[in-house]
């Protein structure tokens, strides 16, 4: 049998140590050389077809004249040639009228959710989940009204709620009725000397006698449960009433301010925007 790794077949380069131990010139195989030459060869192609080589001020462009911003710049354009379709019909509709038809307003859903990300989110919440401080915007808890027409002067427009400091004007004691009877209503009861004075000092003027809230001056419900000033607690109602709400006298009061987006997002954009809020869930 031939003896596969008999060397003395093969050629050396006439180097020997210790008598007898030579340099062989062993050739490569076959496909191997030809593996690397044909790299070689796509090597040579990649430069002359793509931009390839840095010089002193630039690079070789490349025959194909191919650029990552082109490629970029054409997947822009196959996006907007999908979406074409859609945004033109999007323009001449009102919100409400998209929120009727069910295609554009998935469609709507789908293509301003990064938007939303990037403008609202940052408040309101991943998905308008809410941020302490913030209202939720996908429940159906709303102080402005939930309604498409609402939520988009919401968004054009934004919202300053007032709520005067009552601190200056209450004793001690009214104080504590009131704080008691704004617990009481959120557990669905009510506090006999508290109510009167809900009323004797206008608090029912802007969240309804019955605590509901009033969405004409964006008084909030305070029979949910939910509070926007967290926690909730008997002390954060007190300061709530204490320092009022966005007094612009008052450091101390609550910070509450929906900035407008009229200048900073197309009329096509808020309209979007409304849609995508009123389908989180709690669109009126
Ligand atoms: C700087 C924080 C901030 C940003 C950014 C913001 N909002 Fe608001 N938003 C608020 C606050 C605060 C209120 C409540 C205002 C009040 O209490 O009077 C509010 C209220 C609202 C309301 C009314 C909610 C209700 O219950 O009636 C809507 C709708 C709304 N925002 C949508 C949006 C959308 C859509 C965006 C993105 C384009 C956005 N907001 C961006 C802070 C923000
Ligand atoms: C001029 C209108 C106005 C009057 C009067 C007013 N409020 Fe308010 N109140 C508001 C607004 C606006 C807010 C903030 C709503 C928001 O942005 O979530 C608020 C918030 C509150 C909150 C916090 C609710 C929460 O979710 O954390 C409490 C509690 C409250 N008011 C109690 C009272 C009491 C008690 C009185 C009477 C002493 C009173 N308010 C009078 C407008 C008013």
């Amino acid at each position: 049998m031939k003896n596969k790794n008999d060397s003395t077949a093969v050629p050396d380069t006439g180097h020997v140590w210790d008598d007898n131990l030579r340099e062989l010139t062993n050739q490569p195989p076959r496909w191997w050389m030809v593996t690397l030459y044909l790299s070689g060869l796509f090597i040579l192609g990649y430069f002359i077809l793509y931009p390839a080589i840095p010089l002193a001020t630039g690079y070789t462009k490349g025959v194909l004249d191919w650029t990552q911003m082109k490629r970029f710049n054409e997947s822009v354009k196959q996006i907007e040639a999908v979406r074409a379709p859609f945004e033109n019909k999007l323009k001449g509709m009102s919100a409400l009228a998209i929120l009727d038809d069910q295609e554009l307003s998935t469609y709507t859903v789908r293509s301003v959710k990064v938007l939303f990300g990037d403008r609202c989110a940052p408040c309101h919440g991943v998905g308008g989940a809410g941020n302490p401080g913030y209202p939720i915007l996908a429940d159906d808890d709303w102080l402005y009204g939930g309604s498409i027409d609402a939520i988009q002067d919401s968004i054009t427009d934004g919202r300053e709620g007032m709520m005067p400091a009552f601190g200056p004007i209450l004793s001690e004691q009214e104080l504590n009725d009131l704080t008691q009877h704004v617990i009481a209503l959120s557990q669905g009861t009510e506090h006999a000397v508290g109510k009167t004075l809900f009323e004797d000092q206008g608090c029912s003027g802007c969240h309804g006698e019955d605590g509901k809230g009033e969405q004409m001056v964006g008084g909030a419900n305070l029979t949910d449960g939910i509070w926007r000033f967290s926690p909730g607690t008997e002390d954060s109602i007190k300061y709530t009433i204490v320092h009022g709400v966005n007094e612009p006298d008052a450091a101390e009061s609550r910070q509450a301010i929906m900035p407008g987006f009229e200048k900073q997002l197309s009329e096509a954009e808020i309209k979007k925007l409304a849609v995508y809020v009123h389908k989180l869930g709690g669109g009126q």
